[in-house]
């Protein structure tokens, strides 16, 4: 076996040890030219389930495979090398028991080489995510508003607006923690209960939604980036409207192409360029 002695992307261990020295700054992406742009600014980068909505148009996180997941992540691993790549396991792909959750993590891993898998569930989901860590998966755990949970929840509503959900949303994150896990996204959870959770336990919190308190902050990037249509979730923040710029370099081709200015002779091959005069 040989030792590579090149610099490595950010480690899960390493990713832990952020807690209380340094933010940790996340950003989602779904495919290679996103990837390249965000790895060495970021510490993580995660291939969501959100990939259903944002990438394929769907109403919801539900209907994506792991296999498609798995796909899109081996498409972010290859194009950086920097960032800590997490990816989502898609609903019905691991809450049927753990050697089910196994055997899908460790394909969607094999395949895509990720550097470990979230899950969303609250208590009941601890049990799986012990049983993946113990067999070598890393877990971030994902707990409060969870998507894939919509239909029992009746829609996106945030989380832990009184104290029973409270209580039991800070129950969930902790079994996560006593199971292994190494982090923990809080999704559309109260700000006092981000804060909460995050000074309760000893591994990184991420939020989304949450606490500036919390370890670290996680978004869709369209959403940052203007490119998720009108609706931008209260929770997150637009720097930048790419979709615009995206839109004007669109017309101005189209107007190129019908007006005959492209392409020009330099786009076209076999053109001799003029001899300039010496
Ligand atoms: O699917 C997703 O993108 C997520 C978020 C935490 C951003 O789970």
């Amino acid at each position: 076996m040989s030792v590579h002695s090149e610099a490595r992307r950010i480690s899960v261990p390493q990713l832990m040890a952020y807690k209380g020295q340094k933010k940790i700054a996340a950003l989602t992406a779904y495919g290679a030219p996103f990837a390249r742009l965000l790895d060495d600014v970021l510490d993580m980068i995660l291939i969501g389930d959100s990939t259903a909505m944002v990438a394929y148009g769907l109403p919801n996180t539900l209907s994506i495979t792991a296999d498609q997941l798995a796909a899109h992540a081996a498409a972010v691993v290859r194009s950086t090398s920097h960032a800590c790549i997490i990816v989502d396991m898609p609903f019905g792909s691991y809450q049927e028991s753990p050697q089910q959750a196994f055997s899908n993590a460790a394909r969607v891993l094999a395949i895509s080489g990720a550097d470990g898998i979230k899950l969303e569930g609250g208590v009941a989901l601890a049990d799986t995510t012990r049983f993946l860590v113990d067999r070598g998966i890393p877990v971030l755990a994902h707990v409060g508003l969870m998507p894939q949970y919509v239909n029992t929840m009746g829609g996106f509503k945030a989380q832990g607006m009184n104290d029973e959900s409270a209580e039991r949303i800070l129950e969930d994150a902790l079994a996560h923690e006593k199971a292994g896990a190494f982090g923990v996204v809080l999704e559309g959870v109260a700000e006092a209960l981000g804060r909460r959770i995050t000074e309760s336990l000893g591994i990184p919190s991420i939020g989304i939604g949450a606490s500036p308190a919390c370890d670290g902050q996680i978004l869709v990037t369209e959403d940052i980036l203007g490119l998720s249509g009108s609706r931008i979730p209260k929770f997150a923040r637009q720097y930048s409207d790419v979709g615009a710029v995206i839109r004007s370099a669109v017309e101005h081709y189209a107007a190129d192409v019908r007006n005959g200015t492209f392409p020009a002779l330099e786009n076209c091959f076999g053109v001799k360029r003029p001899e300039t005069p010496q």
